[in-house]
């Protein structure tokens, strides 16, 4: 595997302002359930390490649960709009205070289909938290509630995202330079 730092193009958001932001957005989160307890949702693979940190900073009694959909065509970077679970949730939703944990919203495909899906379960509340947000990129319109960070339209890896399937346990989110990538074997 291709060390990251040849086709490191620029760290886009360091360790330091990830864990910054994100105690940030676990404050906000307190703050509007007061009194309620909440039930984390993560869309597998990119949101493990965002809900990780993010679970530590909550005061508000949590529990967690996590699903899986496919939202891109086998090694493709392109949306294709079809998205299906792959993996469903462990436990009822029905009248849980919902939060759905991703680590980016891009094209929207993805985190709109979940709520589609959720909703038909008929949760409490059912909310958005993202770590990373690329407006340039969004195809189709979905309601954010709590959002780390607004992104350019970059090609990014670490922290939860992947190239190729690698590169998640990063401590950062970086921006790749596609010339100096090589793919895996
Ligand atoms: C990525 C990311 C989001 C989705 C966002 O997942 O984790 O779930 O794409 O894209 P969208 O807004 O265009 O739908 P991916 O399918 O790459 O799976 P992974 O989390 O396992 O890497």
């Amino acid at each position: 595997m291709q060390d990251y730092r040849e086709f490191l193009e620029e760290i886009l958001i360091t360790e330091a302002d990830l864990q910054k932001r994100i105690a940030e957005l676990a404050q906000e989160i307190d703050k509007d359930y007061i009194g309620e307890d909440l039930h984390l949702v993560c869309i597998l693979r990119g949101g493990i390490l965002f809900l990780a940190d993010l679970m530590r900073h909550l005061k508000t009694p949590n529990t967690i649960d996590f699903m899986a959909v496919s939202s891109y065509g086998a090694g493709a970077r392109q949306t294709t709009g079809q998205v299906r679970i792959t993996m469903d949730l462990k436990e009822d939703i029905n009248n849980r205070n919902v939060l759905l944990v991703e680590d980016i919203v891009d094209s929207g495909y993805t985190i709109a289909s979940v709520v589609e899906f959720l909703n038909m379960r008929h949760p409490k509340s059912l909310k958005v938290c993202t770590l990373l947000d690329k407006p340039e990129r969004r195809e189709v319109e979905v309601a954010i509630h709590y959002r780390g960070f607004t992104i350019p339209n970059k090609f990014v890896f670490g922290y939860g995202l992947d190239i190729d399937e690698y590169y998640r346990n990063l401590r950062f989110i970086g921006a790749v330079n596609p010339n100096h990538y090589q793919p895996p074997d």
